[in-house]
């Protein structure tokens, strides 16, 4: 590659810069003797290939062939063209490097983001000051429990109850208006007056976990103001809610046993914190998301759910529970009691009394048995016959024998029933599963059919190759219709490159595969000349919907049958109406 940098001055960069701390920014990494390993960054994997030599700087996967050194690793991580990478690097220890006017768009949009950055930081220190002037903040802050050294940690602060005090501020700092309003902390009313996002709330900044604040949510103090509890920045060309998490930054240095606490809110974060526990990390103001689940993916071995204990806790605990699932984690849940979220939870029984919780979270399936238990009244024999039939479902998950085994065993001494009764039964089903008659089995929410109709897999791909050259539309995709891991990790590339700004080029997202089917494929859809039109797409998702709804059909027919022959009334009625109400929906859209 020419660039107009001298060798020289490129391979001062790469020695200020120890590729093993700048890797260790976006994963973990753990020393083997002479070298760090971690789990590959660039592929899909649950065993770590990855490996950094100290001593060579340099980097290789021995899974998927990736290496390279500090330099074309910032290139992949960041999605930078060389010259940025290098400015990027140089930044890191405050070098600087000549300026080169003429520089392409990708250089654009790397200056663009690097003024948000600025901005942002210059943003959070006003917030901090302006929280040493409100002694209402601060005595807000102290009767939750946080200490000074904790608001110094989060970079904690406060935005006047004025209109225009942060506009002001950046305008003085010289950022232009178009930065501010695309920062998202200085709207425009109709008639183009400037007046600041947030006002009247405690500040949060939201880092990520390369120490650059990207975003902010600020909470009200008092019950009787107007707005939501918490606002939170909105999407910008540096803030993804779906992917960003909070405190990841501080959480990926307290990893020694591999295991992040996933929780709802900013204040169990901050409160955990304090009390010393400083593993976790929580979603913004918004749903756990596939992409929150693949970035864990690269910093932890094991997460805990730990939601709030209310209703809704419960049901984002389901949901998360399924996107992780899908991944190479080991996932356990905590549950806290219902009126208790953690903060309360650590605040009352203190990090000895949160840490003996984590240590006691269960398992997915003993969760999801703890589940059934609540339904079922196992005092009687029916009770003990349901839970037992609906236990063995669940114990179909488990991926070893020894697992099932151990399982087996428990739900025998619940219920009465004979341990090698369930256990055949579980592993029967199983079998079942993985030799599949003819028809679709749906898991985890996603199709999997194991004989994928024609039709489908045209329209499959017809919607991903529509996707690929309109990567404005990825956010609508139903990602749950695919039906190879592959296809959800193309479209997930897709999503990362989007976010970063950048053009989607086949040879870039290629090098983020390994497996040479997956590269040809790839290469087959980029390069497919076929116009894809909006109603083709469309036609695409409704085929794709419709082979779903009667892939779930048949199998709620297969259930229902199989219900009815058990004498099982009360299953029977369940399914009947999924089906009837799948029913309902397919006529719907069948009037469209
Ligand atoms: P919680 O209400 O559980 O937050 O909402 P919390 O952190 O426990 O708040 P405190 O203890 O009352 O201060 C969980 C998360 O949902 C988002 C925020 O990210 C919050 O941390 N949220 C909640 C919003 O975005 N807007 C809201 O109005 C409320
Ligand atoms: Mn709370």
């Amino acid at each position: 590659m020419t660039t107009y940098y001298s060798e020289e001055l490129i391979q001062s960069v790469i020695e200020a810069n120890d590729i093993v701390d700048v890797a260790s920014g976006y994963m973990t990494l753990k020393r083997v003797g002479n070298s760090f390993k971690g789990k590959c960054p660039f592929h899909n994997e649950k065993t770590a290939s990855f490996t950094v030599s100290r001593e060579k700087q340099l980097y290789h996967c021995f899974g998927c062939g990736a290496g390279g050194n500090v330099i074309t690793f910032i290139m992949e991580m960041e999605k930078l063209p060389f010259v940025d990478a290098l400015k990027f690097l140089a930044a890191r220890v405050n070098m600087i490097l000549p300026e080169k006017s003429n520089q392409q768009e990708d250089h654009q949009v790397y200056e663009k983001k690097k003024r948000l950055y600025e901005l942002h930081r210059e943003a959070a220190n006003y917030y901090y000051k302006m929280l040493k002037t409100s002694k209402l903040a601060r005595e807000y802050l102290l009767q939750r429990g946080i200490s000074q050294e904790t608001i110094r940690a989060f970079g904690l602060g406060y935005a006047s109850e004025d209109w225009g005090r942060l506009t002001d501020f950046l305008n003085t700092k010289g950022f232009s208006t178009a930065d501010m309003l695309d920062s998202g902390l200085v709207m425009a009313s109709e008639n183009k007056r400037h007046y600041d996002r947030f006002r009247s709330r405690v500040m949060f900044p939201i880092v990520n976990p390369r120490g650059q604040i990207v975003g902010f949510g600020g909470r009200l103090m008092a019950t009787d103001q107007n707005g939501p509890k918490y606002l939170n920045s909105p999407e910008t060309t540096i803030f993804s809610k779906s992917y960003e998490l909070y405190n990841l930054n501080h959480c990926k240095n307290f990893l020694d046993d591999g295991r992040i606490v996933i929780v709802e809110g900013y204040m169990d974060v901050i409160s955990l914190y304090e009390k010393g526990i400083k593993n976790t990390v929580a979603a913004l103001g918004t749903a756990f998301t596939p992409f929150h689940g693949k970035i864990l993916e690269r910093y932890a071995g094991e997460v805990v759910i730990a939601f709030d204990g209310d209703n809704a806790g419960k049901s984002a605990t389901e949901k998360a529970m399924k996107i992780l699932k899908n991944t190479s984690l080991n996932v356990k849940i905590l549950s806290l009691p219902t009126n208790e979220d953690p903060d309360s939870f650590v605040q009352r029984y203190g990090q000895q009394g949160f840490k003996d919780a984590v240590s006691k979270a269960l398992t997915i399936v003993e969760y999801e048995l703890e589940l059934l238990k609540g339904h079922n009244d196992l005092s009687q024999t029916d009770g003990r016959l349901r839970y037992g039939n609906e236990a063995i479902k669940i114990l179909r998950q488990l991926e070893t024998s020894v697992e099932v085994d151990y399982y087996s065993k428990m739900v025998a001494g619940e219920t009465g029933i004979n341990q090698e009764v369930i256990r055949r039964e579980v592993l029967r089903s199983k079998t079942r599963a993985e030799n599949p008659s003819p028809l679709v089995e749906i898991t985890r929410d996603a199709v999997l059919l194991q004989k994928i109709p024609k039709a489908y897999q045209k329209a499959q791909e017809l919607a991903i190759r529509y996707c690929l050259e309109r990567p404005e539309t990825i956010n609508e995709f139903p990602m749950d219709y695919l039906t190879e891991p592959f296809y959800k990790d193309l479209l997930l590339t897709l999503f990362e490159k989007r976010k970063a700004g950048e053009k989607i080029e086949v040879n870039q997202i290629m090098s983020h595969f390994d497996a040479s089917e997956d590269v040809k494929k790839i290469v087959e859809f980029m390069m497919n000349e076929d116009e894809v039109s909006r109603s083709d797409y469309q036609d695409a998702l409704e085929i794709m919907n419709r082979f779903y709804n009667e892939a779930q059909l048949d199998k709620l027919s297969e259930q229902i049958k199989r219900e009815s022959a058990n004498g099982n009334d009360d299953a029977v009625a369940g399914l009947t109406n999924q089906l009837i109400e799948i029913k309902k929906m397919m006529k719907e859209n069948g009037r469209h």
